[in-house]
């Protein structure tokens, strides 16, 4: 149900349907691309990066919200935990609880490490439960990770670490079968075949997908699996730092009890971060997909161990996020809305942007439209957006796709009075993922010895731009790979004794930077939203 302005709009998408219906937009040439993106990417805006000051990547640039973060203070007084009260001490520490901290779980314990898993919320609260759309792998014969690949350097604008995206793809088949052996119910034809469709930048047919709740279901048998490994899972319990031994080598983490706020310690050989990303610091002001305890929290805490990142100056920000009903502003509409054949409209019922261009591209675009030509569709809220005409999808796949494939979306929008299929929805960008990350190589290992990363926290896999499908599947492809070295590592190394000797030496190097600001405590650990204002998409400010 839409107000009388919206519906007048709407009645223009409509009477251009018939001919769109044969309308097929061009792709953009390489250097109309990137135009488009330096002028409308938010990841160009002036003042919204700044670069560090302090770290190991002093003087490169970051999102102004991620640098007060990895420069932020302190959370905990390192004199005040005393290190000889070990509540916990295992062989592989796993931080997160998400796609990748699961799967990093059971390999480690498969190749004999005793584990230990905290989770900052609990197990399953991450953004893989979020992903929709599916898992890329190429397992058909018109396929191959050969074309996996370049596809994936190409939407990565280049940039991406060939290693990465060569164990990301050649392991992608026997992710999906392994995840189907534990359970995963894949999408598949009448024949027993996989039914996979495509999405932005790729192109072949091979997303992997259970209806548009895809994550959820990859979620519901890795939680089941730790479940049934007896794997110990501590919820509410986000590390606060690292611990580091004597020879700087990962050592195991202060734990904090987001109930309590007692301090725990685990003493542990290696430690795998697998914190998710950081959407909940709604950089420049946008609203996310995020799940709740997305923070950041990860990256700092390597960064002030003494690790590496890479490309922590591009984010993504997903081309359709809610912009109408305010109630569910930033949440997910699906790309495979677009892949079923929905475009993306103006206010006068026109395209301007081929739909499955990769997602930077048509972010920019939409942007664009709305802010530059001002043809972007006013909401009662003061938000501003495009349309995307989903009804399209019965017109062209025959009545009934649209609740066969995407029921989360039609229940999304069904609660607002909304039919998806009869009505076109507004979006606008919202901030969706970290393209970068902590570095690692092809096994998950930072450049601090004994610590480990995989998924979202994470960096170099996708470059500067992650494609559709790429991140539920480098959580399971990092993941396994992270369990499987961290449990090697600790088998084979000589466990020294945990300090916050590197805390007090961070807090150290930050007062002599006489960094100017504020600078708040940090990991976040959760939003703050006391003071927080959602306004980028806004006709008005708020
Ligand atoms: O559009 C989506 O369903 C999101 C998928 C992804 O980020 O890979």
């Amino acid at each position: 149900m839409y107000p009388q302005h919206m519906e007048q709009s709407i009645r223009k998408v409509e009477a251009t349907r018939g001919r769109r219906l044969r309308e097929v937009l061009p792709r953009l040439r390489t250097e109309a691309k990137d135009a488009l993106l330096r002028a409308h990417h938010p990841d160009f805006i002036a003042g919204g990066m700044r670069r560090l000051e302090v770290g190991p990547n002093r003087g490169d640039s970051t999102p102004v919200e991620i640098a007060a973060l990895l420069e932020g203070n302190i959370r905990i007084d390192p004199d005040k935990v005393d290190l000889e009260k070990i509540d916990y001490d295992v062989d592989v520490l796993v931080v997160g609880g998400g796609g990748g901290g699961a799967s990093a779980a059971l390999l480690a314990q498969e190749n004999g490490a005793n584990v230990l898993l905290a989770t900052k919320l609990r197990l399953g609260d991450a953004n893989t439960v979020g992903a929709q759309a599916g898992t890329q792998a190429a397992d058909r014969t018109e396929d191959s990770p050969a074309i996996h690949y370049l596809d994936t350097i190409g939407g990565g604008h280049f940039a991406n670490d060939p290693d990465l995206v060569e164990a990301l793809v050649k392991d992608a088949p026997s992710v999906i079968k392994w995840l189907e052996g534990l359970g995963v119910i894949w999408d598949k034809r009448p024949d027993g075949s996989m039914h996979e469709l495509s999405g932005g930048g790729a192109s072949r047919l091979r997303l992997h997908s259970a209806r548009d709740y895809t994550g959820l279901e990859e979620m519901r048998v890795l939680r089941d699996e730790v479940r049934n490994r007896n794997i110990k899972c501590l919820e509410f319990s986000p590390a606060a730092e690292l611990l580091i031994d004597e020879r700087g080598q990962a050592a195991g983490a202060v734990l904090i009890d987001l109930e309590t706020g007692h301090l725990t310690l685990v003493r542990a050989k290696a430690v795998v971060l697998a914190t998710g990303g950081m959407g909940r610091l709604h950089i420049q002001g946008f609203p996310t997909t995020n799940h709740y305890g997305a923070t950041a929290d990860g990256l700092v805490l390597a960064y002030r161990a003494g690790a590496e990142l890479v490309f922590i100056d591009t984010m993504q920000y997903h081309p359709t996020g809610v912009a109408h009903p305010v109630q569910i502003l930033g949440q997910l509409v699906t790309e495979k809305v677009r892949t079923l054949g929905a475009q993306l409209v103006n206010r006068g019922g026109e395209q301007f942007i081929m739909p499955l261009e990769p997602r930077d591209v048509v972010s920019a675009a939409i942007i664009r439209e709305c802010r530059e030509r001002g043809l972007g569709v006013e909401t009662p809220t003061g938000e501003v957006g495009v349309w995307l005409d989903a009804p399209m999808i019965d017109l062209i796949r025959g009545e009934g796709t649209v609740a066969r494939e995407l029921p989360a979306m039609v229940r999304q929008f069904r609660r607002y009075h909304i039919d998806i299929a009869r009505e076109p929805v507004l979006v606008y960008p919202t901030l969706h993922y970290q393209n970068g990350g902590i570095k690692i190589d092809v096994n998950g290992a930072t450049t601090v010895p004994g610590l480990f990363a995989a998924g979202e926290c994470a960096g170099g896999i996708h470059g500067r731009n992650r494609l559709i499908g790429n991140s539920t599947l480098d959580i399971f492809v990092f993941g396994r790979r992270a369990g499987r070295a961290a449990a090697q590592f600790a088998r084979e190394s000589r466990p020294g004794s945990p300090t916050l000797d590197h805390v007090r030496h961070w807090q150290q190097e930050l007062e002599r930077a006489r960094l100017s600001g504020q600078r708040p405590a940090s990991p976040l650990l959760l939003p703050d939203y006391a003071r927080r204002s959602l306004n980028v998409g806004r006709i008005r400010p708020a």
